[in-house]
């Protein structure tokens, strides 16, 4: 199958590698030349585990290729994905569909033949509607079906989850597409991943209502962290112990500074927004994005509180700064947040990240950066923890303890034990861990 993607960012590029590497003829499609003269070149924009490695062995096998020239590669495809960037818009928390519907546009002026139109970004419920409403109004004789197909992909474990995906759900109810989707998704199939046709909306909305699920979680375990710390309780048992109970699951029940991302807070914005102008607001989800923002801040106190009430000229050496581990991405980071906080009280900071350091430093410039993490607590009055990098699972604690000026570690991932760092003499504070 001939499969063009249009925009070849994050999604894009991981799902376009994955296609070729199932045996599929991709086109990466952007109108950035630059990015695509780089993919060329071989050197692949974002940081994801395997990725180099998946994109230039299929390049080689003469599956995968990178172009700024929409109209060929859509003329001769089976498939054509959106993958292209949906924003928060300024102002109103809306996602910005003008790069969607421009696609669009650009897509239905060049198709040759049947074809199949993908929404991949997420967009909310009503947009492939719209872009077919558009491709329509464009082109009247063009033959085409728009699908929406939702990506799952963590960053970190795109490709893992790409090809060992839970289920993959396909918004149509056109006979055809439902064939040419099928058709593409069959090695993943074939593997028993449940593939799920349902109507557009609804396709649509499960994306939604999956990232907005999951960051409730993320947010009742945090809350009950805090409650762990008042009570003399212990929340990684906690979430062991409802994790157990099927219907809860173990998953998405750390507790920790706070979700961040390029997803779940665009998404849950962008949920909220959509059900308050349909006048079905979801009040919990409100209360998530409130009580998360909150959080991120919370921690530059909890951090304060352990350093005796005051960190002013106190040097304050952070690990870990991308939102989460494996990945260079700041976006929404809970780093960006404690830094702020921590620097409004009067705190230097040093701060480490292996992967995510030059995208910090034109985002944080006023802080100092240090070239690894024993460096980085070198004569520190704390350590925080603020990305679980598992470089930072295993520090030698005596090196650490020599390094530091005074012994005191903030763990907000909770990847240490408090019984051990209190053996070891360290001040030792995590998350919901009396
Ligand atoms: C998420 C979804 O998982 C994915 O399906 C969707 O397509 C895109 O958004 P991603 O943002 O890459 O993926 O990261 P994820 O691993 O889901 O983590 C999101 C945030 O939640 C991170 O800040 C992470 O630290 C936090 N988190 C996650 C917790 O604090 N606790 C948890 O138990 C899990």
């Amino acid at each position: 199958m001939r499969v063009t993607m249009i925009g070849s960012g994050y999604v894009g590029l991981v799902s376009g590698a994955c296609f070729a590497d199932f045996g599929h003829e991709v086109t990466c499609v952007d109108t950035d030349a630059g990015k695509i003269a780089a993919l060329k070149r071989g050197e692949i924009p974002i940081y994801e585990p395997g990725l180099d490695d998946l994109v230039a062995n299929n390049v080689r096998a003469g599956r995968l290729s990178f172009t700024t020239e929409l109209a060929g590669p859509v003329a001769a495809a089976d498939a054509v994905f959106i993958a292209v960037g949906t924003p928060s818009r300024r102002g109103d928390g809306h996602a910005d569909l003008s790069y969607v519907h421009q696609a669009a546009r650009d897509v239905v002026a060049a198709i040759d033949g049947f074809t199949v139109v993908v929404t991949k970004s997420t967009v909310p419920v009503g947009t492939g509607d719209e872009v077919e409403r558009i491709m329509r109004e464009t082109r009247p004789d063009a033959d085409f079906a728009v699908v929406s197909n939702p990506e799952f992909l963590r960053e970190g474990a795109a490709i893992a989850d790409f090809k060992r995906p839970d289920r993959i759900v396909i918004g149509t109810e056109d006979d055809r597409a439902r064939k040419v989707m099928e058709d593409l998704y069959r090695p993943l199939y074939l593997n028993a991943a449940p593939l799920l046709f349902t109507a557009r909306r609804t396709s649509e909305l499960i994306k939604y209502a999956g990232n907005a699920f999951l960051a409730t979680k993320i947010t009742f375990i945090n809350e009950m962290a805090d409650l762990c710390e008042r009570v003399g309780a212990n929340v990684q048992e906690v979430a062991r112990g409802i994790g157990l109970d099927n219907r809860i699951g173990g998953k998405f029940l750390h507790a920790g500074p706070g979700y961040g991302g390029s997803c779940f807070p665009k998404d849950t914005l962008a949920l909220i927004k959509t059900a308050q102008d349909m006048e079905s607001p979801l009040r919990l989800v409100e209360t998530v994005v409130a009580v998360n923002d909150q959080r991120k801040r919370a921690m530059a106190r909890k951090i304060i509180a352990a350093c005796g009430g005051s960190v002013r000229a106190k040097r304050i050496a952070i690990l870990g700064l991308a939102f989460k581990p494996n990945t260079d991405d700041m976006r929404e980071a809970p780093s960006l947040s404690i830094v702020t906080a921590l620097l409004d009280a009067g705190a230097e900071i040093v701060a480490y990240d292996p992967e995510a350091m030059d995208s910090a430093k034109s985002l944080m410039p006023e802080i100092a950066y240090a070239p690894d993490a024993y460096a980085c607590l070198d004569g520190a009055d704390a350590l925080v923890i603020v990305t679980e990098w598992d470089a930072f699972r295993a520090l030698d604690l005596d090196r650490v303890k020599a390094a530091l000026r005074h012994p005191v570690v903030i763990d907000l991932r909770n990847i240490y034990r408090s019984g051990e760092m209190h053996a070891r003499g360290f001040t030792y504070v995590n998350v919901g861990n009396a």
